[in-house]
């Protein structure tokens, strides 16, 4: 039987990988390790919160000493990596808080499996999740492949980079058996409402205006994070160990379309008129340091592991909006308390 920590758990992508493990490998023994931030909610895995082979801890991964004695403790087989913390703008107004979570708590659970698997390095894996934004921005044209190299812009970033840095340095240095995966932005349920797609159904749906940084210019290359989550389960069960791959749905879109498509989709399922909803579109002041254009090149997976996005975007945004309107009582609840103070201090004189 395999133990896995599965850290980040109750965040957005955290829980669907964890829901794909727990339901797709019953004879894994799956630990979700959350420190539950804003962003961790245990309403995420409801759904499987009971099943046998499924545990929630509660930690700090960057409590080394609670760490350390967690992988004592637990003796696990392998870690899959994600808690951190995500969100670009947060990190422009409090950078240290994602040195401490993205860098020194990845190199927290490096040290622990490390000193847990003391060299075993067959049937142990440290699979480190990672964006692309450490790759920086594109102009108009051109990929990000696995070669690219890292020239990271934003707080987050930068701290995204560092730890694949530490995570390579301990397969280098160590024998750890490590991988890393860099992928695009995701969309779909359990997404918090701070990111750009659910902030936009959320508003929209609610008659408030939505904040377009600049002149919506900037492409994003979005993925469905259901096939987020199967690449994982994909390269955690076959990469070597050492490598990195790069995930993408080759789906690239201006803010300004997205959002018109968003409106124009929530105009249907509201029964508005045409038109109504892109009336709540609102330019305002662009993000500091704002990449223009990310677009992933994911020969790599597909070539040495067969992966390819399963659904297209126009069939993955609107189940996304169809649950969205049908899971009212889960954005309510993430929307209420401390987000308001978030969104106010985000966009009030922007
Ligand atoms: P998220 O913000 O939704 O969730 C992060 C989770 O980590 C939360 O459950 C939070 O409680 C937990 N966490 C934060 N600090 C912690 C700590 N110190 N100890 C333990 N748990 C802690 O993030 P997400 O969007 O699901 O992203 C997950 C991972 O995937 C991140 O590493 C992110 O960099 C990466 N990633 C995200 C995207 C995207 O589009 N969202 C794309 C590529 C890569
Ligand atoms: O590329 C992968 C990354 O995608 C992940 O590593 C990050 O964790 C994830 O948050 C995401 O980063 P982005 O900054 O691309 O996502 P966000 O949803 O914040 O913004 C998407 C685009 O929309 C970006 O160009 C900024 C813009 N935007 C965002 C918000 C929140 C707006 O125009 N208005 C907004 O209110």
């Amino acid at each position: 039987m395999q133990k896995i920590i599965i850290t980040g758990g109750a965040g957005f992508i955290g829980s669907h990988v964890v829901r794909r493990f727990v339901k797709n490998y019953p004879d894994y023994n799956i630990i979700n390790l959350d420190k539950l931030t804003y962003a961790g909610n245990l309403a995420n895995l409801r759904d499987i919160e009971n099943e046998p082979n499924y545990r929630f801890i509660k930690g700090d991964i960057v409590d080394t000493g609670f760490i350390s004695k967690l992988f004592e403790d637990e003796q696990p087989d392998a870690v899959i990596h994600l808690a951190a913390e995500s969100h670009v703008d947060r990190s422009i107004t409090n950078p240290l808080e994602f040195v401490m979570t993205n860098v020194v708590g990845t190199v927290s659970l490096l040290t622990a499996a490390r000193n847990s698997w003391k060299g075993r390095y067959n049937g142990t894996r440290f699979y480190h999740v990672s964006t692309d934004e450490v790759y920086g921005s594109l102009g108009e044209t051109g990929m990000f492949t696995e070669e690219t190299a890292y020239d990271p812009h934003s707080p987050y970033s930068a701290s995204k980079a560092s730890s694949d840095h530490f995570v390579r340095a301990y397969y280098d240095t160590y024998g750890l058996n490590t991988v890393i995966s860099n992928c695009s932005n995701n969309y779909g349920s359990y997404h918090f409402p701070e990111k750009l797609i659910p902030l936009a159904i959320n508003n929209i749906k609610q008659n408030k205006p939505v904040p377009v940084y600049g002149k919506g210019e900037n492409v994003r290359d979005w993925l469905w994070v259901e096939d987020h989550a199967r690449a994982i389960d994909v390269i955690f069960h076959k990469a070597k160990a050492g490598t990195t791959y790069n995930i993408g749905g080759h789906n690239e879109w201006k803010n300004i379309d997205l959002i018109r498509l968003l409106c124009r989709i929530l105009d249907e399922k509201l029964g508005r008129s045409e038109g109504e909803s892109a009336k709540l579109i609102t330019f305002v002041t662009d993000r500091a340091g704002h990449d223009l254009r990310y677009a992933i090149d994911a020969t790599k997976l597909k070539n040495d592991l067969g992966w390819t996005p399963s659904i297209t975007f126009e069939e993955g945004l609107e189940k996304t909006v169809d649950w969205y309107l049908a899971n009212e009582d889960w954005l309510n609840d993430v929307t209420s308390g401390h987000y308001q103070q978030y969104y106010n201090e985000q966009y009030t004189d922007r």
